[in-house]
Parts: structure tokens; C-alpha cells; sequence
């Protein structure tokens, strides 16, 4: 099967068509989806006609898929643990009014990378769409490995070797979650290189993220400038694009090559249903359980 691969921007993002994912893959077309990420970091894949089993399916041709926690006496929601829900809707499927949760879930459109703010960082993110709003709620997406290979020499030069803190609860106070400073210091974060060798690709790119709290070794308010300003810097126009999605589009994102954010729509009034795989980096298949289970259940403790 050969894929037909459009890109977006001409070094980052793809339209692949002529592949039914839905179906069992052989060898060759699943190498050559993981190639097509490689190459763009973001792939769209239109009308999949994939259901939760097959979205599962489909995405274990990534790796190890991070799982939510087992929750005593309930079967896991939609039948699997590795499913995420994303958008507007509370668990019994009415749009969600809490205000906690929703200034929880805004915190998706800060530019980020998911789960930066663990030890053990996501690489793919498989993000599929149950129900979209008439209008608005795109998904932004911003080259992380082009916007470093085009920085300027001398700041290359300032950010080598450098590494980051990494905070749920950074992006969460950014946000607009009420918590002190020292509430966000108290609580779980992450420390990884602000600059990572992508292992698909041999390119290095930005590791960035609305989560990334402070510079290791720097002066708090001199990091945050320099995360501002190298977050300004990659989502310039030429490094992004959006994705309008209809029901059953399934985009693919790798979190080690780019960032993203959710866009404005109506979500009092108007439905967006998103259900999302996210895969680990570095993880065998084959797991007894996922070490960060317990940190994977923050949505419902978001504001506790
Ligand atoms: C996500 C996310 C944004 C969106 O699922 O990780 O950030 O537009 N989603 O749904
Ligand atoms: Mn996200």
C-alpha cells in the first residue's frame, strides 16, 4: 500500500490519505506511517472510520500506551484504559459547567507538549474527534524542530546544555487556576533538556511547553523571559497551521517535535467530544502497569 502524503507547510505537517487504518496493517504500511511521522512530526488522517478498539489498535504501532488508573469496582471508561477523553463534556456526557474544570481544561490552549511535566516524557499523541463545534475548536500545531535549526547562532549558543522544570500546575496557574507560587513549587514536576536530539529524524529540536516553569541554575525571572521568548520564537507564522476537524479525523502528533494548543469555540453552549491515545517514550509494549498511573487521573483533582 503506498501512502499519499500532502504536506502542509514544506517542512512540517502532512495530510496522508490512501491507507485505511481502521484495518489490521501489514509491516511495510506500518513502517511507513511511523516514517511519515518522522518526516512531519504532525500527520491528519481524514475520516478514519476508526472506533475506540481500533484507535487503540491502531496506535500500538507507536509503543506503550499510558493508561489511566484502575478505578475500583468500574470497568474502564469506553472499554480501555489508554483512552483520554479531551473537549467540553463531564463523564456523563453533558457539557461540562464546572467552572474549576473548565479553567482546568483552557490550560490546552497555552501552547504545549503533553505530559512534559512527567519524568518519562509522551512521545505520539493520537487525538481522534467524536464531536466537533460548528464552529472554531481547531487545533494549532507549532514546528519545534525547525523554529531551533533557524534560531540565531548566539542564542543556540545560550541554550545548549540547558534544562527545564516542567509543571502541570505551572500551566495551570498560567491558565488562570488559583495557586500561589508556592503551591505550584510544591507540587509534582519534571526536568528535562530544553534542547532534544528527535531520534526519528537526527534533528534537534525545542523541548518547550506552557508547563515549562523555570531554567535550571537561572534566575526565576531570567528563565521565564527566555521560555517566553523561544516560545514567541517557534510559534511564528511560518513554524504553525491548524487543523479543522470533522467527526472520525484522527491527527497524530509527536511531542518531541512540535507543540500545540486548542482553539477558541463556544464551550458553554456547543459540544466538542475528542478522545485521545498518548504513547510513552522509551517504554517496552508490554507493561504490568503504568508507573504514572496515579499522575495520569489529575483532570478529576485539578482544582482539589
Ligand atoms: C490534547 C490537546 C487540544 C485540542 O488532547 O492533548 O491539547 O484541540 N488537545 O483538543
Ligand atoms: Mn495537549
Amino acid at each position: 500500500m503506498t501512502l499519499t502524503i500532502k504536506p502542509i507547510l514544506p517542512r512540517f505537517g502532512a495530510e496522508v490519505s490512501g491507507v485505511d487504518i481502521s484495518k489490521p496493517l501489514d509491516e511495510a504500511t506500518r513502517a511507513a506511517i511511523v516514517a511519515a511521522m518522522d518526516r512531519w512530526g504532525v500527520c491528519v488522517y481524514r475520516n478514519t472510520g476508526l472506533d475506540n478498539d481500533s484507535h487503540v489498535e491502531f496506535s500500538r504501532i507507536f509503543g506503550y500506551l499510558e493508561r489511566a488508573p484502575l478505578r475500583p469496582g468500574k470497568a474502564p471508561r469506553h472499554g480501555h484504559r489508554e483512552l483520554f477523553d479531551a473537549g467540553n463534556l463531564d463523564p456523563s456526557g453533558a457539557i461540562l459547567q464546572d467552572e474549576g474544570m473548565l479553567l482546568h481544561k483552557r490550560g490546552d490552549r497555552l501552547w504545549h507538549t503533553d505530559s512534559s511535566f512527567m519524568e518519562l516524557r509522551s512521545s505520539y499523541s493520537l487525538l481522534l474527534a467524536h464531536e466537533v463545534p460548528k464552529e472554531g475548536g481547531e487545533t494549532w500545531f507549532a514546528d519545534t524542530r525547525s523554529a531551533y535549526e533557524d534560531l540565531p547562532q548566539p542564542m543556540k549558543d545560550r541554550i545548549a546544555g540547558l534544562e527545564v522544570i516542567h509543571s502541570l500546575w505551572w500551566s495551570r496557574k498560567l491558565a488562570g487556576v488559583p495557586l500561589t507560587e508556592e503551591e505550584v513549587d510544591e507540587r509534582s514536576s519534571a526536568r528535562h533538556p530544553l534542547v532534544l536530539r528527535h531520534i526519528g529524524s537526527g534533528r534537534d529540536a525545542l523541548y518547550i511547553a506552557a508547563h515549562a516553569r523555570d531554567i535550571v541554575g537561572m534566575d526565576r525571572d531570567e528563565g521565564r523571559a527566555l521560555i517566553r521568548e523561544l516560545l514567541d520564537w517557534a510559534t511564528q507564522p511560518q513554524y504553525i497551521f491548524s487543523v479543522k476537524w470533522q467527526p472520525g479525523d484522527l491527527v497524530i502528533w509527536d511531542n518531541l517535535a512540535s507543540m500545540h494548543r486548542g482553539g477558541y469555540f463556544d464551550e458553554r453552549n456547543e459540544r466538542r467530544y475528542m478522545r485521545r491515545t498518548t504513547v510513552r517514550e522509551g517504554v517496552p509494549p508490554e507493561q504490568p502497569d503504568d508507573p504514572f498511573a496515579e499522575l495520569l487521573s489529575f483532570p478529576l483533582k485539578a482544582t482539589a
